[in-house]
């Protein structure tokens, strides 16, 4: 990542800067930016308008542009009383949320405001969201659109605002404790402190970062102001579809956090595993093949639906502790083990316990489940320890 910093006077130097802040109330403002530069002279202006000086504000532009995004900031910031800083990151890792959890590391003020870079989100709110948290004694205030006096009239066409109001509903609907208090998870408009946020905890992944501070860092009091989604003041929004798939897979990896909603996830995804299971028993089988060399056959298609499903959905961010070759004859070995292992454990139940035939069966798939489960995730998706060690090395150097 190159840092430029286009911080004017002394204040380049952060002991001065930090000097420079008032305690408490200063504010760091975190813009995400990715090709924006028709809109970010215009914000500047506007954060110097709305920002009393009693606030004392720094800026900090996260961006992956492709464009001269930065260079017109460079400019643009000649004219600001206030620092302005520009961390272009060459790779986009984590896309929007990665880029404002970067910028969230960099800030060195008691509050933390993240914005729009396209003036969808008034800088005119900036003072109030920290006074309200501030007066409210809050970690977090969003800024909604969904409370009396916020709208959504930059939200064009119905059909955004349908999918808006539906990836509101699941996620508050997934996350009913955790999202209480916040009527619009989805804003990308908040002021949060910087002791309310965990940064190394965070796994962002594209848009929906507030969701992601709300769900891992959980800030003990929440807030919100109301607020006018406005129109873009220029270019067109950086959301496509395929942000779309991103915003269910951070969902999913937010709801599974804990082992057993992945474990959960895991029975869930190993159900669906009977479908190719039954379909290539039954092609098998009708090319004049013994059923029993074709169950064998069939399950090793279930269990390569099960392993790629699980490898996409549930551990993806668990992979690269092993090369494929080594996760995917694990996960085999412990999915057929588990068949082989389910006869002789019917058996024990049946003759050592003197269970029922059905009521050790439920009894053998279950114990064979929770093996199975624990001993993938231990044993495929697990760092082994040398690694884990390498891992918790390298961590801090990142961080710097
Ligand atoms: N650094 C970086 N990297 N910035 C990005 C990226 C990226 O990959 N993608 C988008 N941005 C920046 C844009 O340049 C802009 O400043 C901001 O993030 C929001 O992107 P838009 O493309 O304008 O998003 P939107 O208007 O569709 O969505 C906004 O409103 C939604 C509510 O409906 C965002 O605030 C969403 O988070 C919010 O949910
Ligand atoms: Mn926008």
């Amino acid at each position: 990542m190159s840092q430029e910093s286009t911080v004017p006077g002394e204040l380049g130097d952060p002991a001065v800067r930090g000097a420079e802040i008032a305690e408490p109330g200063a504010v760091t403002i975190v813009v995400p930016t990715f090709n924006e530069s028709a809109n970010v002279r215009e914000l500047l202006h506007r954060i110097t308008e709305s920002v009393p000086t009693r606030l004392p504000c720094e800026v900090v532009f996260v961006d992956d542009s492709t464009d001269d995004t930065p260079e017109v900031i460079s400019e643009a910031a000649q004219d600001c009383p206030f620092p302005v800083t520009v961390l272009h990151r060459e790779e986009p890792v984590g896309g929007l949320g990665g880029a404002v959890v970067e910028g969230i590391k960099a800030a060195t003020s008691d509050w933390i405001v993240v914005m729009d870079g396209d003036l969808q989100h008034p800088p005119s709110l900036v003072p109030e969201l920290v006074g309200t948290g501030e007066r409210a004694n809050a970690g977090l205030v969003v800024a909604s659109r969904y409370i009396k006096g916020g709208s959504r009239e930059g939200l064009a066409g119905g059909y955004r605002i349908a999918v808006s109001r539906g990836a509101t509903w699941l996620t508050k609907t997934l996350f009913p404790r955790k999202l209480r208090g916040i009527s619009d998870p989805m804003s990308g408009f908040f002021a949060i402190r910087r002791s309310a946020v965990t940064a190394e905890a965070l796994k962002p992944l594209g848009y929906k970062i507030l969701l992601e501070l709300a769900v891992r860092s959980r800030p003990r009091q929440v807030t919100e102001v109301p607020f006018v989604f406005q129109d873009r003041f220029a270019g067109e929004s950086k959301s496509t579809a395929q942000e779309g798939f991103r915003f269910l897979r951070h969902l999913l990896g937010l709801r599974t956090a804990s082992p057993v909603a992945r474990m959960v996830v895991f029975g869930l995804i190993g159900a669906t595993g009977f479908i190719p299971n039954l379909v290539g028993l039954w092609a098998l089988t009708k090319t004049g093949m013994h059923y029993v060399p074709a169950e064998i056959l069939a399950n090793q298609l279930g269990v390569a639906w099960n392993f790629y499903l699980i490898e996409h959905l549930l551990f993806r961010d668990r992979r690269r502790h092993r090369n494929w070759w080594d996760r995917a004859g694990r996960f085999a070995l412990l999915a057929n083990a588990d068949l082989v292992l389910r006869i002789p454990l019917i058996a024990l139940f049946i003759h050592k316990f003197g269970m029922g035939a059905l009521s050790a069966t439920a009894l053998a798939l279950i114990t064979t489940f929770v093996l199975r489960f624990v001993g993938t995730e231990a044993l495929v998706y697990l760092p082994s320890r040398k690694g884990s060690r390498k891992e918790s090395r390298t961590a801090p150097r990142r961080a710097e």
